[in-house]
């Protein structure tokens, strides 16, 4: 039986669990109570997972022989590795939202009524409401491949900002998927949204985002940067039952940067 906050006897799964994030978030699932945790990644986790997976998010059958490898009885999914806008268009988009339905769907059919699914989105991916409809489009595709070809197709739209469309993707991704998943399945599937975190990929982000734009982020939202432990927590609380209400819901973490963009308190003197 396990309580309103834990994770004792569930059976989870969480990607990108060797650094940031997912690092931090496999010590407080650990620390729940969890004694069944399998990360999939491409680099070894030091932490205390029970079981790794070398998995590569980027490739379907890395993905499918996870699938196979985990079976069913996944209580919670989290999908949390990420990669940023420096690399390849399509890479971005295969690691940030390919990658991610894949193993969603794969998983989801064999997790028991109660399971959860917690997607790593972005504040970067605010912008989807002026891009819904061209979202919606790509996730009416079903076939990778397919959606490989969507992507050059709508290059221009993309390729501005790779990194920010495939969260923009992951939202609309994480709303769209949980209407399916709780009715289906029972399983609720919702998102976090953090704003700049302080890991080994934000020397990525400050190559693609410029460490001005960064530091005025933080500098509007309390002058701190956000640890991966501060972002684990809010993950790992999206995981347990103490969100049985929530699905469909990207749960923005960002130290109030949104709220006060939203209700134009931001001073954008300091961008220069
Ligand atoms: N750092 C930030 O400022 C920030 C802000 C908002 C959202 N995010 C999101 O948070 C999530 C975690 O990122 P992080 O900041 O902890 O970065 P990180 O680079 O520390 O962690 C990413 C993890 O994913 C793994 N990974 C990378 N490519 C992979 C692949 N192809 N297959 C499997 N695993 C792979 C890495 O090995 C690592 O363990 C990402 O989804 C990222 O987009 C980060």
């Amino acid at each position: 039986m396990s309580s309103l906050f834990g994770y004792e006897g569930k059976k989870v799964v969480l990607t990108g669990g060797t650094t940031g994030v997912g690092a931090a978030a496999v010590e407080r699932i650990a620390e729940l109570g969890c004694t069944d945790l399998t990360v999939l990644d491409i680099k070894e986790p030091t932490g205390p997972a029970t079981r790794f997976i070398p998995t590569d998010m980027s490739d379907p059958t890395s993905i499918d022989a996870a699938v196979e490898a985990i079976g069913t009885g996944v209580d919670v999914l989290f999908n949390n590795a990420g990669v940023a806008g420096v690399h390849a268009t399509d890479f971005v988009i295969r690691v940030n939202y390919l990658g991610v339905r894949r193993l969603t769907l794969g998983l989801v059919p064999g997790m028991p009524r109660g399971g959860a699914i917690v997607n790593t989105a972005s504040i970067a991916g605010q912008g989807w409401p002026d891009n819904l409809a061209k979202i919606l489009e790509l996730i009416a595709i079903e076939d990778w491949d397919e959606s490989l070809a969507w992507l050059a197709e709508n290059d221009e739209l993309v390729s501005a900002d790779a990194y920010g469309f495939s969260k923009q993707i992951a939202q609309v991704w994480t709303m769209y998927s949980s209407v399916h998943t709780a009715s289906a399945h029972g399983v609720r599937t919702n998102s976090v949204c953090p704003g700049p975190i302080d890991t080994p990929l934000m020397d990525d982000f400050i190559k693609t985002m410029t460490e001005q734009v960064i530091q005025w982020t933080v500098e509007q939202s309390g002058g701190t940067m956000l640890t991966a432990d501060d972002i684990a927590r809010a993950v790992v609380m999206l995981g347990t039952d103490a969100s049985v209400a929530m699905n469909g819901h990207n749960m923005i973490a960002d130290h109030g940067f949104s709220a006060s963009m939203t209700t134009g308190q931001v001073d954008f003197s300091g961008l220069g």
